[in-house]
């Protein structure tokens, strides 16, 4: 049957857009409906224009209760009946409660090769270790930040005149092929690492 896929974002969205330009066809699923912490991130506008449904749930009310931002998620959920959700630069912490609610059902990607550079700023830090190569990762969520069973990688080597920016500009082409290639078989069951190169 087919999947009922929900992405969360919290900017521009790019990844978000490739993963729904990637589900038509034999894709095994289709997105239900796409959700920001920012009723004025790109990626909700964008996924209005194209008839998905959107759900806009602020943090800020919540002053830093996660619990019940999170319950603010769930119940915005409900509705649209996901069996899937993706993190796509959704950038707020998840506590235990909603990950292990979603547990083998929820993934994110990551602009580094985990388990390498957990956490923000992963360009600068590459850069910083003198690194020769990076990437990204899609992985299960756990409650632990940017941990989880690793589903795909995709690396690329970084050039000697590469900054922070055109790391960040070279990884994302990466993640528009990495992610939807993962969804793909993560929909089917596959857990399977996708491993791609740039
Ligand atoms: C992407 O680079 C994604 O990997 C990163 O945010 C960006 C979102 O871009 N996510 C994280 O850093 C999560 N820890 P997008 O809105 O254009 O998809």
């Amino acid at each position: 049957m087919t999947k009922r896929v929900a992405i969360f974002l919290s900017g521009g969205g790019s990844n978000m857009r490739a993963l729904v330009e990637d589900m038509q066809g034999d894709h095994p699923a289709r997105p239900c409906v796409v959700l920001s912490n920012q009723a004025e991130a790109g990626g909700i506008a964008w996924a209005r224009e194209q008839g998905i449904a959107t759900e806009v749930v602020d943090h800020r009310p919540f002053a830093g209760d996660r619990v019940q931002f999170e319950t603010a998620i769930s119940a915005a959920l409900t509705p649209h009946q996901p069996d899937i959700i993706c993190l796509a630069g959704f950038m707020r912490k998840l506590t235990a409660g909603f990950t292990d609610q979603w547990a083998g059902k929820m993934i994110n990607i990551h602009p580094s090769l985990l388990p390498k550079y957990k956490g923000l700023h992963t360009h600068r830090r590459v850069l910083d270790e003198g690194d020769a190569q990076h990437g990204c990762t899609v992985h299960e969520v756990t409650a632990a930040l940017d941990d989880g069973p690793i589903l795909g990688q995709a690396v690329l080597s970084v050039a000697v005149d590469d900054s922070a920016q055109s790391l960040a500009e070279r990884v994302l082409v990466l993640e528009h092929k990495l992610y939807p290639a993962v969804l793909r078989r993560f929909a089917d069951g596959d857990r399977r690492p996708v491993m791609l190169t740039g």
